[in-house]
């Protein structure tokens, strides 16, 4: 009996279609490795396939929903019926969506749970045990700098990566000197789709920091990961970020990260339709939601 029982050990990849995740595929590929491309769209996964070929690797592609609850059932069949085993997970899949928590859908909102929080803590938790017994392999998963302190206007999503952060290094720590790593990367801004489509490019915050190309990224999260660290903030700013969220009291990080996640023009969370510079800031204290 071999150590994986006759099955081919893979890296798995959930969010390759593009940006970090296709990244990361592509630098895991070097070494030779079987990767698993896992998205929603299949010609993106075909393009991350190709990528992965020519970088040395052998790819499969999974078309699969992670918001779907029986997503991680389904991969796991797929990894079973194509003879691997999951020896590798990397997270990269979620979304966040910028501007006030009173103005977005609810239900785009629970998206951002669904997927940055429920499916991670699915897959972690259904290939984990494996690596376990095992003694070999690790989950990188996709934090951000967003993780290290409460974020008004994007608050789904910096408390999202918050709880990726924290789930990531209490397992680092549950693993330790197991031959299992659970890294956390915890990039600032990034150029990929997710600027544009979560709507955080436009705000101050992410304007004012450098963005970091997903290769780079890639390759500090992988070298990370393969040295077995808990956490890697990739970039310098991303760093004096961290450190600086870490070092100072909330009664100042809230309302600057409040104010830079804001634009001028946002609508005022209070719903009035106004911009937050016509209504609610000056508004005199102690008026309350309605009180127009
Ligand atoms: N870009 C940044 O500035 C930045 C900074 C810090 C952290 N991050 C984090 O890094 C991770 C990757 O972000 P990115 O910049 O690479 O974003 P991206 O370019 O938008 O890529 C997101 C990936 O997730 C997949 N995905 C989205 N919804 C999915 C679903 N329901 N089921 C399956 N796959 C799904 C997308 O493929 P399909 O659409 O084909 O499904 C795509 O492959 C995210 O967790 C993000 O929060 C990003």
């Amino acid at each position: 009996m071999t150590l994986y029982d006759g099955f081919r050990p893979a890296v798995v990849v959930v969010g390759a279609s593009r940006g970090i995740g296709r990244a990361i595929a592509k630098v895991a590929a070097r070494e030779g490795s079987v990767v698993v491309l896992v998205a929603r769209s299949p010609e993106d996964l075909d393009a991350a396939a190709a990528d992965v070929r020519q970088a040395g690797g052998e790819a499969f592609t999974l078309a699969l929903d992670l918001l779907s609850t029986d997503a991680s059932a389904r991969l796991q069949d797929f990894l079973t019926s194509n003879g691997l085993i999951c020896d590798v997970l990397v997270n990269s899949a979620g979304y966040g969506l910028r501007g006030a928590a009173t103005l977005i859908p609810a239900g785009d909102q629970l998206g951002i749970v669904d997927l940055n929080i429920r499916a991670l803590t699915d897959l972690t938790l259904r290939f984990l045990p494996g690596m376990a017994a095992r003694g070999r392999g690790g989950v990188l998963n996709l934090g951000s700098i967003a993780g290290f302190a409460p974020g008004p206007n994007m608050a789904l999503y910096y408390a999202s990566k918050a709880f990726v952060r924290s789930f990531s290094a209490a397992l680092h720590q549950e693993l330790r000197s197991t031959g299992v790593t659970v890294t956390c990367v915890a990039p600032g801004p990034v150029s990929t789709e997710f600027l544009e489509k979560s709507g955080a490019g436009r705000a101050t915050l992410f304007k004012v920091l450098p963005k970091l190309d997903a290769d780079r990224v890639a390759e500090s999260a992988w070298r990370g990961f393969k040295s077995g660290r808990r956490l890697v903030v990739p970039g310098i700013s991303a760093k004096l970020v961290a450190f600086l969220a870490a070092l100072l009291p909330s009664a100042v990080t809230l309302p600057l990260v409040g104010r830079l996640q804001r634009r001028s023009g946002d609508p005022c969370p209070c719903g009035s339709g106004k911009t937050f510079k016509e209504c609610c800031r000056i508004r005199p204290r102690g008026a309350i939601a309605g009180d127009r």
